[in-house]
């Protein structure tokens, strides 16, 4: 760790480790609903439990962005962060909209609209807090001795992150135009300028564990970036298919998506080529184990498990059924879950001093939690197909399919709990580094 200011970092992720652990609790009450056993439905109804699920998520991954771009723009910028209080502030005020929020969803005070659940009000405190955080970053770039293409291409991802959750924001009664504007968050995020973020974050583990020229990996950047965009932006019209906007969609959803997973593709074979480039000289081989892994395992969720059922031919079948979950678990998790458990396997040792990368329970929570989620995208899979089956094409009616495909259940909750004792170990492993060296007040690096 070169400043001071980086060590904020380590409380973002500590806020990541919480929350996903409290969104595994919510995944499996919804697991064992899926099974039969719904006993605490009269407390968390499936919706509560499913919005919870959900916006845990995105909370945890937005945080652990957070606490990667405290890590990364020191570094980068060769300069301590702007008023390193500030971003504490800002930490907590996210936790506490974030907690507001989900204690919210539990008295039915939502909006019911898919990851878009926060309630208005709410909404605002976030825009707030994350120009606050955007403040924070740009400013230290700003003020940097050096302008690296990773912290622009990282900022610009963040920054334009921020923008696209106004659109989410925009009051209609019609119901076409609310899943129009919805999807420009959702979708232009994950497939979009949240893929910014991945490819920056990427390439920056990729400098430090690789020891290959900043200037070759940084160069492979822009051409991601270049696909990202060219395929992501009309992608969007995947999920205009069906909502009553113009036929036109069909053809341009179904082409420009299609091209999508070849930025993940492109970044699996960066990260490999590096990897191997490189000669793997670091010591901390877990950092390198994270990053190669998102890399790969982000192309088979969002790249090939999403062009299974991005053309409108197989989409009509499967829009909306358990195929969607199966796809948006392994992508989450590929994409993104991996990225900041990669930052946090290379952070950790920097931030304390300790190296417990060589640990056996390092290895073990990478290889559990990994086939842990494969075999639950598995389970997914058997449940989905065998609902388009029976309810689309053989026009059962949706409550009976779902009463014939609990017995799949048993297999995810199975999976889920491999999957579950994984990131335990990765908490756990995270718990016996301690805190970082130093307290946060002695930091004061706002010159
Ligand atoms: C890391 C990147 C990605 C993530 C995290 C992700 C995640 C998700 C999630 C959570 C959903 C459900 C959204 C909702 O219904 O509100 C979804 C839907 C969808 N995704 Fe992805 N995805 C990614 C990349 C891709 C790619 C590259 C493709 C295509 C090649 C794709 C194709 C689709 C399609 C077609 C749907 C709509 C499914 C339906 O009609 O129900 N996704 N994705
Ligand atoms: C123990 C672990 C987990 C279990 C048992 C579990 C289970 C579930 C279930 C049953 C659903 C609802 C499917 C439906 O609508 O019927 C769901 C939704 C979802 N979960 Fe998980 N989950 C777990 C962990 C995770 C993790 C680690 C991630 C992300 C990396 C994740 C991402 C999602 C997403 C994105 C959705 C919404 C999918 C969609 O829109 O169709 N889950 N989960
Ligand atoms: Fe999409």
């Amino acid at each position: 760790m070169k400043f001071k200011t980086q060590k904020i970092a380590y409380y973002f992720f500590a806020v990541c480790m919480l929350l996903l652990s409290l969104q595994i609790v919510y995944g499996f009450i919804m697991g064992f609903a899926h099974m039969g056993y719904d006993n605490l439905h009269s407390i968390i109804p499936f919706h509560t439990a499913r919005a919870t699920h959900t916006n845990l998520l995105v909370m945890w991954l937005l945080a652990g962005f957070m606490g990667a771009a405290y890590y990364i723009i020191p570094e980068e910028t060769d300069r301590e962060l702007i008023y390193p209080q500030l971003a504490i502030v800002q930490l907590v005020a996210l936790v506490v909209v974030g907690v507001t929020a989900i204690i919210g969803f539990h008295f039915n005070w939502w909006e019911g609209r898919k990851f878009l659940e926060i309630p208005r009000p709410l909404d605002y405190l976030v825009v707030v807090d994350v120009l606050l955080f955007i403040f924070l970053i740009g400013g230290t770039i700003w003020k940097g001795k050096r302008y690296s293409t990773t912290s622009i291409v990282l900022f610009f991802g963040l920054l334009t992150a921020a923008l696209l959750y106004l659109p989410g924001m925009i009051p209609t009664t019609n119901q076409t135009m609310d899943s129009y504007w919805r999807w420009w968050v959702v979708h232009l995020w994950v497939e979009g300028v949240w893929e910014l973020i991945m490819g920056a974050i990427l390439s920056f583990l990729l400098i430090k564990l690789t020891g290959v020229d900043r200037e070759i990996i940084e160069k492979w950047l822009y051409v991601i970036v270049g696909f990202t965009f060219l395929s992501g932006i009309l992608g969007t019209g995947h999920h205009y298919y069906f909502i009553g906007t113009p036929r036109y969609w069909l053809m341009i959803g179904g082409f420009f998506s299609a091209l999508e997973p070849l930025a993940f593709l492109g970044m699996a074979m960066y990260a490999i080529a590096m990897a191997k480039k490189g000669g793997r000289q670091h010591p901390n081989r877990l950092a390198l184990t994270w990053t190669i892994g998102c890399a790969v395992m982000s192309f088979v969720g969002a790249g090939f498990l999403g062009f299974a059922h991005t053309l409108p031919q197989v989409n009509i079948y499967t829009h909306g059924t358990l195929v969607t979950a199966m796809h948006g678990h392994l992508a989450f998790w590929g994409a993104y879950a991996m990225l900041i458990f990669a930052m946090i396997a290379y952070a950790m040792p920097q931030l304390t001093g300790r190296k417990l990368f060589d640990n056996g329970w390092s290895v073990f929570a990478f290889w559990t939690s990994n086939i842990g989620m494969v075999a639950m995208t598995l389970a997914f899979a058997v449940a989905g197909v065998a609902q388009v089956y029976l309810e689309r094409r053989m026009g059962l009616d949706f409550l009976q399919v779902q009463k014939e495909i609990e017995v799949h259940f048993l297999g995810l909750v199975l999976a889920a709990s491999l999957f579950s004792l994984g990131i335990f170990a990765f908490i756990w492993i995270f718990i016996k580094y301690g805190l970082p060296k130093g307290k946060i007040e002695n930091v004061s690096a706002a010159n």
